[in-house]
């Protein structure tokens, strides 16, 4: 079966999707994106995916390329025309087609839209999840409004890349105050020696993670003692376990910090009930 991307207004084989070369998506990664997982024939959370994507649109004043009820209907069918039952679909909207030119076009240019979708192995997940992750510790790089969800990922692709070299899945930013912001595509999680959950506010430094507010929920529905605050990246190495989240790996544990191996080297008690119980606490949107 051949894949099919959903490009400004067309279904078309995957193979052949483009977009112009002077989309701004391309010229000056002057747009946003969403990743929304697809479990068991559904869309995970839509509606909060879609809200955060109204919400980096109206930041960076690009428009809505469709009515909002037509782009939800556009991710099932993505999902649907490319059977992905377990997976994950893309959504990137960019400002447009354009001369190029710094400044913003003009009204008559509209928005670019991208949709595309494809499966994953949910076994791949759970036994990368049994195992746990390494994650490397890396400077902070970023502009300061990565609570834009921008396709403006250099930086966090430059910090993954070095994770990669170092054997490692993921890399905690950590700011001038050696505080571990997030990942560079997942939020960042600790329980402390005494068993408190800890995570960053997401008013600073982080992006505010739909797979974040999910667990928060849960949390709170489960009575696990938790603070929402900044920690240190020497706190988060005496930690009793961490775990990353974000739509693409869930709730996946962190086992070893640079050369730093938490607890038992096992995936934590907390990292592995949060990740059983995550799909009883989201929101389901049948493809
Ligand atoms: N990344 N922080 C960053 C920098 C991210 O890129 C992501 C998501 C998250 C987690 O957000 P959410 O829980 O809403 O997925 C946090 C996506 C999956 C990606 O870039 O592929």
């Amino acid at each position: 079966m051949s894949r099919i991307a959903y490009v400004n207004g067309q279904y078309v084989p995957h193979k052949d999707a483009a977009v112009h070369v002077e989309d701004r998506g391309y010229q000056f990664a002057d747009g946003v994106y969403e990743v929304c997982e697809v479990w068991r024939n559904t869309i995970v959370d839509m509606p909060r995916h879609i809200d955060r994507l109204d919400r980096s649109l109206r930041e960076l004043s690009i428009g809505w390329p469709m009515a909002r009820a037509a782009l939800e209907f556009v991710l099932r069918e993505v999902v649907r025309r490319n059977r992905v039952h377990d997976g994950i679909v893309y959504i990137q909207v960019t400002r447009g087609v354009s001369r190029r030119d710094h400044f913003f076009p003009g009204e008559d240019v509209v928005p670019s839209i991208v949709v595309t979708a494809r499966a994953t192995s949910p076994r791949a997940g759970d036994s990368a999840a049994e195992k746990g992750i390494s994650v490397i510790t890396y400077p902070e790089n970023r502009w300061p409004r990565v609570d834009i969800k921008t396709v403006a990922l250099l930086p966090n692709v430059l910090a993954k890349q070095a994770a990669k070299e170092q054997g490692s899945k993921e890399a905690w930013y950590f700011d001038s105050k050696n505080n571990v912001t997030e990942g560079g595509s997942t939020n960042a999680w600790i329980v402390t020696k005494d068993g408190t959950l800890v995570t960053r506010p997401a008013e600073s430094g982080i992006l505010r993670g739909i797979t974040r507010a999910v667990v928060l929920d849960l949390v709170e529905r489960e009575g696990i003692s938790f603070e929402e605050r900044p920690f240190s990246v020497e706190e988060a190495k005496e930690a009793r376990e961490a775990f990353v989240t974000a739509a693409s790996t869930l709730v996946m544990p962190v086992v070893k910090i640079d050369d730093t191996i938490l607890g038992n080297g096992h995936p934590g008690s907390v990292a592995t009930r949060l990740r059983e119980l995550f799909h009883t606490a989201t929101d389901f949107l049948a493809v």
